[in-house]
């Protein structure tokens, strides 16, 4: 069969990203233009800002993606982009420009949703086998989904109030560390002691998880201590909090595990990156016997390769967008 060239586009968030992706697996040239230094001066992403920096950079790196790759769009058989969920604004962009390409250059479009893209990225580093199990942890999303094949997602459970990277942020914040939070926290948890009690959440046996309560509890205890006058050990409070945060996901992991024959078990979404989670998860998988997988920390984060390998199955069974698609900020994919 003939080589599947798609070209791919990221830009829910704060990053400017393009691929082009060979069969949905090869990442011919990935290029991530980040715009974190610019949000780090405000603490976090301003959505005007991000989008008025797509908008300026976009073209650029549609060109460097190109040009690394030695190819043109006679090369490219279809455009790949992210219509949700996300940030509107940079949303826009990103399918604008994708709908412009595909008319001017005659290539069908593909819709890809984001989270579904950093399921996908797995497929970039061995093909993902069904029945799979994937835990999704990224910003905006802490859900256990069972996958019995391509696009099929059946949500076992997650999180009731706030996502995992979401509370790894305000942690962050709390403990004065710069944004991006969670690898911050990571770094710093690595240097403490778990000697802070913290509540311990959802220890049940259904898959709800819930991290707002664990939040709160940090927030409050670093409020009455500095009250008192007291010092934060601010290393060993990073390290309580992930020890606690990562159990919960490990727990209902396991539960999973547990129920369900699964050939295959993989992470998806930024929090993916942390390594005391992959070395966690990766005992409870140890322990079932199930094969393991996470993408490489370039794939963990927000890329363009990870849409360009979630198209690909898209791309085989023709589902091919128009030029109506809009982009909108909280579509679900299961
Ligand atoms: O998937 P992602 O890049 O964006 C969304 O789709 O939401 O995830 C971003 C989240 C942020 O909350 C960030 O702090 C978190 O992933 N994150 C991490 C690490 N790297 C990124 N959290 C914990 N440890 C890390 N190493
Ligand atoms: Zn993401």
């Amino acid at each position: 069969m003939k080589d599947v060239n798609i070209l791919s586009i990221e830009s829910s968030c704060d990053e400017t990203s393009m691929a082009i992706i060979r069969n949905g697996c090869e990442c011919v040239q990935c290029t991530v233009l980040t715009q974190m230094d610019t949000h780090a001066e405000f603490g976090g992403v301003v959505p005007e800002i991000a989008s008025r920096m797509h908008a300026e950079n976009i073209t650029m790196v549609l060109e460097e993606t190109l040009t690394k790759a030695n190819m043109t769009m006679d090369d490219i058989d279809a455009v790949a982009v992210t219509y949700s969920p996300g940030l509107l604004g940079s949303l826009l962009v990103g399918v604008e420009f994708a709908k412009t390409l595909s008319l001017v250059y005659s290539k069908p479009l593909i819709a890809v949703n984001h989270i579904a893209g950093h399921i996908y990225a797995n497929n970039l580093e061995k093909k993902m086998e069904f029945p799979l199990l994937a835990l999704v942890v990224s910003g905006g999303h802490t859900d256990l989904i069972l996958m019995h094949g391509d696009y099929e997602f059946e949500r076992l459970g997650g999180t009731l109030d706030d996502a995992i990277g979401e509370c790894y942020d305000k942690v962050a914040r709390v403990l004065d560390l710069k944004y991006p939070g969670g690898p911050n926290v990571e770094k710093m948890a690595r240097e403490g002691n778990h000697t802070y009690e913290l509540p311990i959440p959802m220890n049940d046996d259904t898959y709800n998880m819930s991290f707002s309560g664990l939040k709160s509890a940090i927030i409050n205890l670093v409020h009455n201590e500095t009250q008192r006058g007291n010092n934060i050990r601010k290393e060993d409070l990073a390290r309580s909090f992930q020890d606690v945060a990562v159990d919960q996901l490990c727990r209902k992991t396991e539960l999973a595990l547990k129920q369900y024959d699964v050939k295959h078990m993989i992470i998806a979404g930024g929090v993916s990156a942390n390594s005391f989670l992959r070395e966690e998860i990766k005992k409870v998988t140890d322990k079932y016997g199930v094969d393991l997988c996470v993408p490489r920390l370039l794939y963990c984060t927000d890329n363009a390769a990870m849409i360009g390998a979630a198209a690909y199955p898209l791309y085989l069974n023709g589902e091919f967008a128009d030029l109506s698609l809009n982009a909108t900020s909280t579509d679900e994919i299961y």
